[in-house]
């Protein structure tokens, strides 16, 4: 039931080759597979062999060697097939199996969407296919036969090369792959059915010429350039910063409607959610083009991080993800604003990675156990596991990192290996002990620094004095974390400079040490660890974690408004300066939260927010619109106990206004210059998104004034809205407004608008979901039951429910409905799509956060669920750790 990182042996077969055959039919798909067997294990010995199978998955023959294996010989369990006695040597070892993919919810393994065949093995998918040994070290060669309805299914795709095709009797035809490199099988895929196809080139740096096709139902095929334009920048990118080429003739996207994740990496036919690829001005936002562009350049930049170089086992998972999540940020940062992307990524991490590390679920990147892997597929260990390769490059430097990755492609291309592969390739690479690195993969839990400053007017001396987590630090700064009660220091590179009072930048050098210009990292590595630098002339403002150069919570104990405010003004580091707008944000709210639950009135002493106008004022072009944005509710509960989060909710609309009432003259001379001029084009690039960015932000604070003429404006701009940035947010914003009488009336006319658009209606999905309207619920559940809605697409729930969790109000509304529903929602789930269930699950686990009363209502909501026959182990795993915790 539950698999350990401990536990791991190198399997005792292996499996050399793989010929797939697959009978595509209406009902009953047959699935014949012919393996190559190879012994992994000592010639004295003969072990039983195990193939991984699923409940789904009917087993019709088994032949070994060509011949019928006789029932004693092998054993069938839902679990998987063993054979008790295989020969010795090698053999071929050939398995027939009946699935139906029409009943298939799961969306894992082989399944419909939309009348089309398409699979999803990541990560044990592959078993509900065939049995096999279904692990990411076991490597094979795949040939794959595919054949269908020529009329239902005229486009039959797989891994590699076409190699063959031809007419089969009935109606029907084939065609045959062959995909020349080795592979796990988690990366198996193949698409059958009634696509349309779009194409163009890419010619390699060394020439060679690459065909690139984008798949989709036929109504969409007009959608596809951006991801194909997105594509090709990829490739480029690759080429150009990391010299990696692509490695086959044809590389294949497929959109599916049907589908879990975002998107998955198979071996040159990546599949992807259709919300993934498909965009044009009218339908997409600015975020959906930025997703799309990352997304595409993720699976891609996968074919070497992650294809040619797999992992070992699943706890390796970050090896691959979190790497990769680095290469698509870093590819986005190049392609975009660098600060901006910077920003965006490090809010994310911060408002919802963080929360991971402080629940129930709370891991290692490298988890030590699991009871279903589906469930580590986390924020931690994609989004935590880039930050820290982006340790290895605070550490080495950017050339240094390169040369790391150099070797690690030139010592495992073609093999599974580990995390502590990866960092023995980075150390030999530099000459550099990395040890103090490997911590990170082991330690779940954000790791708290605190620093102190101290001025030497006498010697001229600046110390920082940095304490982290330790057991012997007298106060326990990184907190325990489900099975890891204590915690030992890391390495924390901080990048750094100094700020003198005119705010120029302070020349840097440590006691003892040679001059480092205006910038340093840092290697702190000891629970407390002091730095002395020489030659201050005066008391500076230490600028400090650079470009958020460690995923920490920092606190720099003394730091003033008026510091910030310098380090706002004058910081060289962009993310710095966006930083310290944020603080004094976060300082603010956390005021106003603490005042309103000591009076119960929200704003009752008229703090106002005089550090937020200032703030605006010195913020410029594109942070602008982050300037105003306001920290996420679950950044600033971090540092309220037992929060109560319809007050928060309260305490952040009373801001909202108050901005909005101060700053109204500069929010509308932001509407007014970031306006787009009549007639003109949508673009998405870095200074276009600004601008509209801005804008709508700013239009947003408007709209919370109520003011009957920003309503009309606000109907005014959606009903003449160009491109869905605008139109989207147009309709959000009256949503803010309250919007009268006009709102219900502009959620009808976008409905009919976009009726045969269901990605477009996602959005209208979600903008009702989240309304924070009291007694919404009532209207979620009354939505489940229109035809916009789907509940076995995963898309259309995490719209719906993930967007009512997202309501303070109503999700947390005092009566417990919103839980209720929740609670609802999964056990309906459960039945249909285990993942799917399990991510609305999730929305309970931070249970802890909250106060007394919530929390009990949240607990019974897990506890009904626990006590529900026939949970699946995916809902089962996050439940029952949750009311362990
Ligand atoms: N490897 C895919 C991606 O990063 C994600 C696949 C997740 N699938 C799953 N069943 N958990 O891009
Ligand atoms: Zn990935």
């Amino acid at each position: 039931l539950r698999a350990a990182l401990q536990d791991y042996t190198p399997p005792p077969y292996l499996i050399d080759s793989v010929h797939l055959n697959f009978l595509l039919g209406d009902t009953v798909t047959r699935v014949e597979s012919c393996m190559q067997v190879l012994p992994n294990h000592a010639a004295s010995e003969r072990p039983p062999l195990f193939l991984h199978g699923c409940e789904d998955v009917k087993l019709v023959a088994v032949k070994v060697n060509g011949e019928s294996l006789p029932v004693e010989q092998y054993e069938v369990e839902s679990s998987g097939l063993t054979l008790k006695t295989p020969p010795a040597g090698a053999f071929e070892l050939e398995v027939h199996t009946d699935l139906h993919p029409d009943q298939n919810t799961s969306l894992e393994g082989l399944y419909t969407s939309g009348g089309n065949f398409c699979t999803q093995c990541e990560a044990e998918g592959f078993r509900g296919i065939t049995f096999f040994m279904d692990r990411p070290d076991v490597m094979a060669k795949y040939t794959t036969r595919i054949e269908a309805d020529k009329a239902a299914c005229p486009v039959l795709l797989s891994n590699g090369n076409l190699v063959g095709s031809g007419e089969a009797e009935g109606g029907r035809h084939f065609t045959v792959w062959e995909d020349p490199f080795r592979k796990p099988c988690y990366l198996f895929a193949l698409v059958a059915g009634d696509l349309c196809m779009k194409e163009d080139t890419f010619t390699t740096c060394s020439g060679r010429s690459v065909a690139l096709r984008i798949f989709t139902r036929a109504h969409d095929i007009g959608r596809v350039d951006f991801a194909m334009q997105s594509l090709k920048r990829s490739m480029k990118w690759d080429e150009e910063v990391f010299g990696l080429e692509y490695d086959l003739d044809l590389f294949n996207i497929v959109a599916v409607d049907d589908f879990n994740m975002g998107a998955m990496e198979n071996k040159s036919l990546n599949i992807f959610n259709s919300r993934l690829v498909l965009a044009t001005p009218d339908t997409a936002t600015d975020g959906d083009f930025g997703r799309i562009e990352g997304v595409v350049g993720h699976e891609y930049f996968h074919n070497w991080t992650g294809n040619r170089v797999t992992c070992r086992d699943w706890f390796q998972l970050t090896l691959k993800e979190g790497l990769t999540v680095y290469r698509d940020q870093e590819f986005s940062a190049d392609m975009n604003s660098r600060p901006v992307r910077r920003v965006e990524d490090v809010c994310r991490l911060r408002a919802a990675q963080f929360q991971e590390d402080n629940g129930p679920m709370a891991h290692p990147i490298r988890p030590e156990s699991y009871i279903k892997m589906d469930n580590f597929y986390t924020l931690t260990v994609y989004e935590k596991g880039a930050e820290v390769i982006r340790l290895y490059e605070a550490v080495l430097g950017k050339a240094g990192f390169r040369k790391g990755m150099d070797l690690y492609f030139q010592r495992h291309d073609g093999q599974a290996v580990t995390c502590d592969d990866f960092l023995a390739a980075m150390a030999d690479a530099n000459g550099e002990d990395l040890s103090a690195l490997a911590k990170w993969y082991s330690q779940a839990g954000t790791p708290r620094l605190s620093v102190a400053a101290e001025y030497s007017p006498a010697d001229k001396t600046y110390t920082l004095r940095f304490k982290q987590a330790s057991c012997g630090a007298r106060r326990l700064l990184l907190p325990p974390t489900p099975g890891q009660p204590t915690k030992d220091p890391v390495l924390i590179p901080v990048r750094m400079g100094l700020l003198a009072p005119d705010g120029g930048e302070v020349p840097l050098k440590l006691r003892g040490g040679e001059m480092l210009g205006s910038e340093a990292v840092l290697r702190v590595t000891k629970a407390e660890q002091e730095f002395v630098f020489e030659g201050v002339e005066q008391a500076p403002v230490p600028s400090l974690l650079r470009g958020f150069s460690a995923p920490v919570h920092m606190t720099v104990e003394g730091q003033s408004d008026e510091d910030l405010l310098h380090l706002l003004a004058h910081d060289t580091d962009s993310f710095n300066r966006w930083e310290a707008g944020h603080v004094l944000a976060k300082k603010l709210m956390r005021a106003l939260y603490a005042a309103a639950k000591d009076s119960n009135e929200v704003g009752g002493r008229g703090l106002g927010g005089t550090g937020m106008v200032c703030v605006y004022a010195r913020v410029d072009g594109a942070f602008k619109a982050f300037a105003i944005s306001l920290p996420e509710n679950s950044e600033l509960m971090d540092k309220i106990p037992e929060a109560d989060p319809i007050l928060l909710h309260e305490v952040r609309e009373f801001l909202t206004r108050q901005l909005a009432a101060r700053l109204r003259p500069e929010l509308e001379a932001a509407v007014a210059e970031n306006d787009s001029a009549p007639g003109e084009q949508y673009e998405f690039t870095a200074a276009a998104c600004a601008r509209r960015a801005l804008k709508n932000k700013a239009l947003g604070y408007l709209a919370a004034l109520g003011d009957p003429g920003v309503t009309e404006q606000l109907l005014h701009r959606f009903r003449g809205a160009t491109n869905m940035t605008d139109e989207i947010n147009a309709l959000a914003a009256l949503d803010r407004a309250g919007g009268g009488s006009a709102l219900p009336a502009a959620l009808t006319g976008f409905y009919q608008k976009w009726e045969q658009e269901p990605l477009v209606l996602l959005k209208w999905l979600a903008l009702q979901a989240g309304s924070n309207v009291a007694g919404n619920v009532a209207a979620v559940r009354r939505l489940m039951a229109h035809p916009a809605f789907h509940i076995t697409n995963p898309n259309s729930c995490y719209s719906l429910f993930l967007g009512f969790a997202r309501s303070p109000v109503n999700f947390h509304a005092a009566d417990g409905s919103g839980y209720e529903f929740m609670g609802d929602v999964v056990l309906q789930l459960d039945k249909i799509n285990h993942q799917v269930a399990s991510r609305m699950v999730s929305a309970f686990t931070t249970f802890k956060n909250y106060d007394q009363q919530r929390q009990a209502l949240m607990r019974a909501q897990l506890q009904r669920i626990m006590d529900t026959e026939g949970l699946s182990d995916n809902v089962f795993e996050i439940v029952s750790k949750s009311l362990k915790a």
